[in-house]
């Protein structure tokens, strides 16, 4: 039977992983800690590993994993920012991921966050259940008839603006690769990303994190925003300079914040922190604003998105153990 190590796994990670690993013949030993140079040696009795964001597959660990017989790490996420592909290439060891497991899960939770944040949801919610019913602060505005201004036309944007349209806004948007078929079939209207800036009540970002994204709104950028502007991130923590970010909702620059994920996120998000002190300054300043809403990385957090991840991530493991090659678009070169 084919074994595979799962590291950083929780209890929804395992019951889809189960599941799916039955179906298959795959074993999956789970553990709770994640993978690292230190920890890599548990790998030894299993055929392959699989890895989530936070687990540290440098060059060390890849060591380690080949000396423990491993010859595929699995990804069960997208991005592959900490792996160090290369030498897993030079050792031997095939890199897979899952490309994209739900867009519609992304986008859907985009669009909850600012209608939350704009109808004030969160604080409706937790007044109602004190048995306060005064409407006082919970003001919103119409999504109809505003412009919202989308950083990102990929599979995940084009979802979130697609929707957006439905709710009669005006969509702008911003890619060096504009999606020009797509942008005139849903009415949407690409512009440089200053003029985006300039023009949206609403700007949601859905690009991935790369050394020209890295601090796309920051102290500068942020002037540039229409005043009193909603922010919504559900891309990576790191596109937003945070203390800029502060300064602006401290100004009133900018109207609203709605986060899935911050700059700092590791080794915070994905944890019960609730016994403990929150050591992060700029984290505990965000919460404190009222018109700042924040999950913790949860927007791809669907039963169809982890029946993907789990289906994606463990035919891949049959497939190499079997000698075959990896499903299309999923190894890691
Ligand atoms: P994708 O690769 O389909 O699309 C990304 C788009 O961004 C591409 O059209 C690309 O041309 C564009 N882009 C690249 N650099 C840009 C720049 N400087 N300015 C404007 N556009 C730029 O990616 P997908 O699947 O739509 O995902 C988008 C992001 O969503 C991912 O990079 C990831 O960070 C994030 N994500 C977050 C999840 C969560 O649970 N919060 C889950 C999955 C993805």
């Amino acid at each position: 039977m084919i074994k595979v190590a799962v590291y950083d796994t929780k209890s929804y990670d395992q019951h889809e992983f189960a599941k799916v690993a039955a179906e298959l013949s795959i074993t999956c030993e789970f553990h709770e800690f994640r993978l690292s140079a230190t920890t890599a040696a548990s790998a030894h009795t299993a055929d392959a590993v699989c890895v989530f964001v936070n687990d540290q597959v440098d060059r060390d660990c890849l060591a380690a994993l080949k000396e423990a017989g491993i010859r595929h790490l699995a990804l069960r996420c997208a991005g592959f920012n900490n792996v160090d592909s290369v030498a897993a290439a030079e050792m031997g060891i095939v890199v897979t991921r899952v490309p994209a497991y739900s867009p519609h899960a992304v986008a859907e939770h985009s669009v909850a966050l600012l209608l939350s944040l704009n109808r004030k949801i969160h604080r409706a919610h937790s007044r109602v259940r004190e048995l306060n019913f005064s409407l006082h602060g919970l003001v919103g505005f119409d999504l109809f008839g505003k412009t919202i201004g989308i950083i990102g036309t990929g599979k995940i944007g084009r979802l979130t603006a697609q929707i957006f349209r439905g709710f009669g806004t005006q969509v702008i948007a911003s890619d060096p690769y504009p999606a020009t078929d797509w942008a005139k079939a849903h009415d949407v209207h690409y512009l440089p990303v200053e003029e985006l800036l300039a023009q949206s009540h609403v700007i949601s970002l859905h690009l991935p994190l790369t050394p020209e994204s890295y601090h796309l709104l920051n102290r500068e950028t942020l002037q540039k925003i229409k005043p009193g502007a909603y922010i919504v991130n559900t891309s990576r923590g790191k596109l937003i300079d945070t203390t800029a970010l502060i300064e602006g909702l401290k100004t009133g620059r900018v109207g609203g914040v709605a986060l899935d994920v911050y700059e700092e996120e590791e080794g915070v998000f994905f944890e019960d922190l609730s016994d403990g002190i929150l050591a992060d300054d700029e984290l505990g300043r965000l919460l404190t604003f009222p018109n700042v809403l924040i999950t913790a990385h949860q927007a791809f957090l669907t039963q169809e998105a982890l029946a993907e991840i789990a289906r994606v991530t463990l035919t891949n493991v049959a497939r190499l153990a079997g000698g075959e090659a990896p499903l299309e678009g999923t190894a890691v070169s």
